[in-house]
């Protein structure tokens, strides 16, 4: 790191550098801890209200960074043949695309936009017991993260409509052995989000290409109803600054964030429901990591707890709404 001169001591001048680092390493704010949070939550209680302007305003910030509307999955449009097209999880690598990978691309980004109401889903465990499936459920786009299951036990905490469903090609390796063996399995697991569309970031570390190309024809061979979409690395890699900017120090974001900053962007109104990275719930109780298992995430990767704050500032904004209680009242015993 080179440092300006000046007549002060090097002594001083060392300190002076090392706290300026240590302000830029470690975010200013202290991040509250999870028993505050729960207090603010509750404070605040179910009332929530849109700010349209506010809305305006923050997807015209995202908008201009990243262009989801445009950006958001390669297409013919935005990645034209003979590309060299830069993987954004790895430092200097990238890929020329050849017509055997160009001629998988859609001509443009499929949906008709604006989508209107949307939900992004992400795993959290404070979604077990939540009753959200009905409310998940009716809004008119459904985005759910890393192929969650979705079968009858879940149903009424998560509800089954899914319109986009993402898929990390660590799964494809670890769950269905890279479908280099059997490929039934996968299209078999594929069948519970009906014809949605299977976002994969095919392009964004180099050995989840193949895999993520793989998937891409398992899916086709089967015929299955599912459609490919891959994510596209430009996008990816400038939703990564536009947090990083607002105070987001992670290797990467979640794949959550990834779906709720594209959501705000593409979708007239957001609720993001799962968010909730803490090991308690709203009355205190213990909960797991994901309302399926108790698995955690690899830990140094991702700083759910820093993404959560931002979520929760554009929530208290009104700018997308954060459901964190339960969807409908409990029963009076
Ligand atoms: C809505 O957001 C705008 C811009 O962020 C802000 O100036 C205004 O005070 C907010 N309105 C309400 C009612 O909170
Ligand atoms: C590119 O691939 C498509 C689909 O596989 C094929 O129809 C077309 O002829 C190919 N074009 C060239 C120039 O190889
Ligand atoms: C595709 O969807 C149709 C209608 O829902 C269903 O009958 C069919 O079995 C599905 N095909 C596959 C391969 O999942």
């Amino acid at each position: 790191m080179k440092c300006p001169r000046t007549r002060l001591p090097v002594g001083f001048g060392a300190l002076a550098v090392s706290v300026l680092c240590w302000l830029y390493v470690f975010p200013v704010e202290r991040l509250p801890d999870e028993k505050e949070l729960v207090r603010e939550v509750l404070q605040r209680g179910r009332a929530w209200s849109r700010n349209l302007s506010a809305l305006q305003g923050f997807r015209k910030q995202l908008n201009d960074c990243c262009h989801p509307g445009h950006l958001f999955s390669v297409t013919k449009v935005n990645t034209p043949l003979g590309v060299n097209l830069w993987f954004d999880g790895e430092f200097l690598h990238s890929l020329i695309i050849e017509n055997s990978t160009y001629s998988l691309f859609p001509q443009d980004t499929p949906f008709k936009l604006p989508l209107k109401r949307c939900s992004v889903v992400g795993n959290g465990g404070i979604l077990k017991g939540s009753r959200c499936g009905k409310q998940i459920d009716e809004a008119d786009f459904v985005i759910r993260c890393n192929l969650p299951p979705l079968t009858s036990g879940y149903t009424l905490d998560v509800g089954t409509k899914t319109q986009l469903v993402t898929v990390n090609p660590s799964i494809i390796e670890k769950r269905f052995q890279n479908l280099l063996w059997s490929r039934k399995s996968f299209v078999e697991s594929l069948k519970v989000y009906k014809s949605s569309y299977v976002y994969l970031p095919a392009f964004s570390m180099r050995h989840g290409t193949e895999p993520s190309l793989r998937a891409y024809y398992t899916l086709a061979d089967f015929s299955a109803n599912q459609t490919v979409l891959f994510a596209n690395p430009n996008f990816l890699r400038n939703v990564g600054k536009f947090w990083k900017n607002k105070g987001v120090h992670s290797k990467r974001l979640s794949t959550g964030l990834f779906m709720a900053s594209a959501a705000l962007s593409l979708c007239e109104e957001v609720t993001v429901y799962g968010f909730w990275p803490f090991q308690i719930d709203l009355k205190g109780s213990p909960i797991r990591h994901h309302y399926y298992d108790d698995v955690p995430p690899l830990s140094g990767f991702h700083s759910m707890p820093e993404e959560f704050l931002q979520l929760w500032l554009l929530h208290k904004s009104g700018i997308l709404r954060v459901q964190l209680g339960q969807c409908t009242p409990e029963e009076p015993q």
